[in-house]
C-alpha cells in the first residue's frame, strides 16, 4: 500500500478526514449530514447560492426526515458549513463527493455536462492526496473513460494525486425505512487502493454494509441494471393492467397473490404512468452506451412505449366511462387528486399526474386539483392551485382521479366525498387505495388500474 493511502485510511479511521460533497441536492444533503453525524468535518459545495446560505443557517431544504432531524445541529456544532466555491471546498479537503446533477438533455440523451465542469475544476484543485468518489448516476464507462482523464488533465496521476471511486447513490427519498444510512453501498475503484479507501470511509459513516466490486464501471452497471429492473417491471404490469381490465380479471388481486410466492417474484404495481427524478431517465443512460456500441436495448425501448401510454390509456378509460353515464369530457368538471410522482412527497419531477393534466386539458375538461404537499402546479404555461380540502375540491364534479399514493386518500370518507358530487359521479383510483366495495357502497362508477 503506498504512503498516501495509508496516511489517508489513518485519516478516515480517526476521523480527521475533511470530507467536500459537491451537489447539495437530494443525494449531496443527506450523504453531508450521514457524514458529519459520522464525526466528519465537512464542507459542501453547491453553485446554487441560496441552497449555500440555508444549509449555512441549518436550514434542510430537501426532504429527507433524517436530514431534516440532523442537519440544524450539525451546522451549529461547526461539523458542517457550505460554500459557493469548489476551490475553497476542495482544496483543504481529503475526501470530495460529486453529486451533481446527470439529466437527458433535449434530445433525451445524457448530459454530462456538470459532471464534465466538476471533473475539470478538480483537476487544478488537487492539491495533497485527495479520495474522489462519483455518486452521481450514469453509464458504465464515465469514471474511467470521462470523469478521469479530465481529472488528470493538469498532470495529475492516480499514483501520486487521488484515488477514484464510483459509488452509486440509491437513496429513496420519502422512504420511511431505507436512508442514507441503512441502503448497503457499492463501491468501485479504479485499482484496490482506491476501492478499499472508497469502501473504508462509507463504512465510517453508513450502519449499512458495503459492497466492493472489480471496476468502477461494474458499480455503474449495477446502478443502471437496478433502475432498468424497476422500468421494465413497472412496463411489464402496466402492459398487463391493461389487458386484464379488458379480459374482466382483478389483476391487481394478481398481483397480490403472486407475491405470496417466497422466490422468484417481486410484485410491481401499475399506475397511471412512471415519475419522479430517476426511474423515467436513468434506462435512456445505457440506452445512450448501447447505442454507442451499435446495440439496442429493446426491452427498454419496448418498456418506454408501454410506460408512456399509461396517462393516455386513463384518460381515454375516463372519457368512455363519462360517455356511458350520458356525460363528456368537455363538459365534465374532473378533480385529480395527487399531483407529486409518488405518495408522502411533494416532488412532482416527472409525476404522471401532470400527464394527465396535460391531457385532460386537450380534452378541454373542467380541471380541478388537490395535494396536501403540493400547493401549485404549472402545466404548459398555467398554474393549478390546489383546493383547501378533498372537500373543496370535489364540489359539482363528475369525476374524481386519485393519481397519488397519498396516505390521505385511503381513509378519506367517501360518502361525504359523493355527497358532494353531480349525479353518477366516477371515482378512477389510478394507485389502487381503495377497495371497490367501499368505493359503490359511496355510490361512486368505479375505475381502477389493473382492475375491469
Ligand atoms: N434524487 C434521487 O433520489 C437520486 C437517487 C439516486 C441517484 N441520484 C443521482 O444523483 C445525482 C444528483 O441528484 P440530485 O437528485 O441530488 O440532484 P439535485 O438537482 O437535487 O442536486 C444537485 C445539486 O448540484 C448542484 N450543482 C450542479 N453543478 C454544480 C457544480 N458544478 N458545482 C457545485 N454544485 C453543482 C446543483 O445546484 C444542485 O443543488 C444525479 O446523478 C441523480 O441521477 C438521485
Amino acid at each position: 500500500m503506498s504512503e498516501n493511502t495509508t496516511a489517508l485510511l489513518d485519516k478516515i479511521m480517526s476521523k480527521k478526514a475533511k470530507v467536500c460533497v459537491v451537489g447539495l441536492g437530494y443525494v449531496g444533503v443527506p450523504l453531508t449530514v450521514a457524514s458529519a453525524q459520522a464525526g466528519f468535518d465537512v464542507i459542501g459545495v453547491d453553485m446554487e447560492k441560496e441552497k449555500v446560505s440555508m444549509i449555512n443557517k441549518g436550514i434542510c431544504y430537501v426532504e429527507d426526515a433524517y436530514s431534516e432531524k440532523y442537519l440544524p445541529d450539525l451546522v451549529r456544532a461547526g461539523l458542517i458549513s457550505a460554500t459557493n466555491s469548489l476551490p475553497d471546498g476542495a482544496t483543504s479537503s481529503d475526501i470530495v463527493i460529486v453529486c451533481v446533477p446527470t439529466p437527458l438533455n433535449p434530445k433525451g440523451d445524457p448530459d454530462l455536462s456538470f459532471l464534465k465542469s466538476v471533473a475539470k475544476d478538480l483537476s487544478k484543485n488537487l492539491s495533497g492526496f485527495k479520495l474522489v468518489i462519483v455518486e452521481s448516476t450514469s453509464f458504465p464507462g464515465t469514471t474511467t473513460d470521462i470523469f478521469q482523464p479530465l481529472l488528470q488533465r493538469k498532470g495529475k496521476s492516480p499514483e501520486k494525486d487521488f484515488a477514484l471511486v464510483y459509488s452509486p447513490e440509491r437513496i429513496d427519498y420519502g422512504n420511511a425505512k431505507f436512508g442514507v444510512r441503512n441502503i448497503p453501498k457499492v463501491v468501485g475503484g479504479i485499482n484496490d487502493e482506491s476501492t478499499q479507501l472508497g469502501a473504508e470511509f462509507y463504512k465510517a459513516i453508513l450502519d449499512a454494509p458495503v459492497v466492493t466490486v472489480g471496476s468502477p464501471s461494474v458499480a455503474e452497471a449495477t446502478k443502471m441494471l437496478e433502475n432498468i429492473f424497476r422500468y421494465v417491471n413497472i412496463a411489464l404490469v402496466n402492459e398487463l393492467a391493461i389487458l386484464h381490465e379488458t379480459l374482466g380479471v382483478d389483476f391487481i388481486e394478481a398481483i397480490s397473490a403472486a407475491a405470496t410466492k417466497p422466490f422468484g417474484f417481486m410484485p410491481h404495481y401499475p399506475g397511471p404512468g412512471v415519475g419522479g427524478h430517476c426511474i423515467p431517465k436513468d434506462p435512456f443512460y445505457l440506452v445512450f452506451k448501447a447505442k454507442q456500441a451499435g446495440f439496442l436495448l429493446r426491452l427498454v425501448s419496448a418498456s418506454k412505449t408501454v410506460n408512456k401510454m399509461m396517462p393516455v390509456h386513463t384518460i381515454d378509460r375516463l372519457a368512455k366511462a363519462l360517455r356511458t353515464g350520458k356525460k363528456s369530457l368537455p363538459n365534465a368538471i374532473v378533480v385529480v387528486w395527487g399531483l407529486a410522482y409518488k405518495g408522502e412527497v411533494k416532488d412532482t419531477r416527472r409525476s404522471p399526474s401532470i400527464e394527465l393534466l396535460k391531457l385532460l386539458k386537450q380534452s378541454r375538461a373542467k380541471i380541478r386539483v388537490f395535494d396536501p404537499y403540493v400547493p401549485r402546479v404549472i402545466v404548459g404555461g398555467k398554474t393549478y392551485e390546489s383546493s383547501s380540502s378533498e372537500i373543496e375540491s370535489v364540489r359539482d364534479a363528475d369525476a374524481l382521479m386519485i393519481a397519488t399514493a397519498h396516505n390521505a386518500f385511503r381513509t378519506v370518507d367517501l360518502s361525504k366525498i359523493r355527497s358532494l358530487m353531480r349525479d353518477r359521479p366516477i371515482l378512477y383510483d389510478t394507485r389502487n387505495l381503495r377497495t371497490r366495495r367501499e368505493c359503490e357502497e359511496a355510490g361512486f362508477t368505479y375505475l381502477a388500474t389493473g382492475r375491469p
